[in-house]
């Protein structure tokens, strides 16, 4: 059996502020077999986005220990943590982060382009993986020219051109109306029985979380498993 995609036990992250010290998170444990989906709900300032940035290798722990498909990636030196996100991540967030001045297509193409693959192939791979997120017609469109939803389906196809293991997604549909945003999680579960890629998405919307995999709550600094209206039950 391979590595799980996430394991990591006793995360812990704070920060100081004004002389004082303050605990955003306080020994989370999580554990995630390659091609499962989850959810991260929690209310605002719950911790949910410094989580996110931690798994991601974008920020780092006070303490605990952090394997992502079983590398100590935390160990690893800023350069080699750049390679391992190039290679094994994807990223999504709230508002796209699109180049405005580069076309879908191109946008899309980066993320290939960055890993040292030619400009042609990197075209010809990002075509494919707009024409599966539903823009075969839009390549040539520059970001101002799509809807709200366009953009975040051009933001998922960068995200997973790579064909990473993990992709982490912070509020996705947080900009969308509820039919568009069903539509991503519609879209991010075909990709996931596509390419069994493994998400982790953080939303503060329960109807959409339940659309995952598993659902787990950021409660005072730890994750627990989330029940529903009827109470939560430790992880
Ligand atoms: N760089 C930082 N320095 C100090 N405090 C921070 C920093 N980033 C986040 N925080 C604090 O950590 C807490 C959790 O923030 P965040 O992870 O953004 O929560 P969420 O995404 O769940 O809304 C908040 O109280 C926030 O003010
Ligand atoms: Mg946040």
């Amino acid at each position: 059996m391979s590595d799980p995609v996430i394991q990591c036990q006793q995360l812990s992250k704070s920060y100081q502020e004004a002389g004082s010290q303050v605990s955003v998170l306080k020994g989370v444990n999580l554990s995630l077999e390659q091609g499962e989906t989850l959810s991260i709900v929690g209310s605002s300032g719950s911790g949910k986005s410094t989580l996110l940035h931690i798994l991601g290798t974008l920020d780092g722990a006070t303490d605990g220990s952090l394997k992502i498909k079983g590398i100590e990636v935390d160990k690893l030196s800023r350069a080699k943590q750049a390679d391992f996100r190039n290679r094994h991540m994807g990223f999504i967030y709230q508002f796209h982060h699109l180049l405005m001045d580069f076309s879908a297509l191109e946008n899309v193409a980066m993320p290939l382009l960055i890993a040292g693959k030619s400009k042609v192939e990197a075209k010809q791979i990002a075509a494919q993986m707009l024409e599966k997120v539903g823009l075969a017609h839009r390549v040539d469109h520059r970001p101002s020219e799509l809807s709200g939803g366009e953009r975040q389906r051009v933001a998922i196809a960068r995200a997973l051109v790579t064909k990473p293991s993990l992709v982490l997604a912070d509020e996705p549909t947080g900009n969308l109306d509820k039919h568009n945003a069903l539509k991503i999680y519609e879209l991010l579960n075909e990709l996931n029985q596509e390419f069994d890629t493994s998400f982790v998405v953080v939303t503060h919307d329960l109807e959409l979380a339940e659309k995952l995999g598993r659902v787990v709550q950021l409660d005072d600094g730890v994750l627990v498993e989330y029940q529903g209206a009827n109470g939560v039950k430790h992880a």
